[in-house]
């Protein structure tokens, strides 16, 4: 466990340089840029990002690094670090205050330790394989709901309106006349954030990429919730689809996602 307080540890301090960092670029003046015709870079995601690869460089010349804007730092090491330096960049040059850092360590395909940041809430969830999820410090833990019709959810959509934005358009339809509602806020880090807290009892999405869910994922898994694939095989961090929840409800879910 030393050794992954000690990533954590790192993990932490990017991501606090990486929010001051972005706190001072909403001060000044965002430039937005275009990736695609809804798929927005800001001048705050690049520099929150060169910041978060400085540290991890500094720290850990070898390992491997997967970022959202530079792509990838080749490396032969099976320490593989994967980052979003900003996860809801939509949100955050609308002002909507749903956006975060998303750090995630991951060991051959198993995720070491993790990191999102609230800036706007000052929420820090961090979580150690084995050592339980937290929220500033204090344990935080998935809700007890378990059945659909008390159930929250939340989803997301891709920026490419093709096969799977429509089919999942329909899964939103369903699962809103099977629950209280389903939340589509943005930021797929914070989405598996608010499972872990209880704040949420389910989250889904396809089409995603391994840095929106890489910290996210384990964070649930440590809060005591479950992480699958949407049809309920094991989850991957290279495949593009999530499906979190307490657990309770988990099965329901898998039943109409794939009705
Ligand atoms: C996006 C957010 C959003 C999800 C999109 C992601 P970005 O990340 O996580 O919630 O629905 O699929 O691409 O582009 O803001 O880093
Ligand atoms: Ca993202
Ligand atoms: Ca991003």
């Amino acid at each position: 466990m030393k050794d992954y307080n000690y990533f954590l540890d790192i993990a932490l301090n990017a991501a606090k340089e990486a929010s001051l960092v972005i706190s001072s670029e909403i001060e000044k003046e965002l430039k937005v840029d275009y990736k695609g015709v809804t798929d927005l870079v800001t001048n705050a995601d690049l520099k929150a990002e060169e910041i978060i690869m400085k540290k991890i460089i500094s720290n850990f010349p070898d390992h491997r690094i997967i970022t959202e804007e530079s792509g990838e730092k080749v490396s032969d090491s099976e320490h593989v670090w994967i980052i979003d330096p900003i996860d809801g960049t939509t949100n955050l040059v609308h002002g909507y205050p749903f956006y975060a850092v998303s750090i995630a360590l991951y060991l051959g395909g198993k995720a070491l330790v993790a990191v999102v940041y609230h800036i706007y809430l000052n929420d820090i969830y961090s979580a150690i394989n084995g050592g339980g999820a937290f929220c500033n410090g204090k344990p935080i833990f998935v809700s007890k709901t378990n059945n659909l019709s008390n159930s929250l959810l939340a989803t997301g959509f891709p920026y490419d309106h093709g096969n799977i934005w429509a089919h999942n358009i329909n899964l939103f339809k369903i699962f809103t006349d099977l629950t209280q509602g389903v939340r589509r806020a943005g930021s797929a880090s914070l989405d598996l954030c608010h499972v872990a807290r209880g704040w949420l009892d389910g989250y889904w999405e396809y089409a995603l990429n391994s840095w929106d869910i890489a910290a996210g994922a384990l964070i649930v898994k440590e809060a005591g919730g479950k992480v699958t694939n949407c049809n309920g095989s094991e989850f991957s961090v290279l495949e593009n689809e999530i499906l979190s929840s307490n657990g309770y409800i988990h099965n329901k879910m898998i039943e109409h996602l794939n009705h």
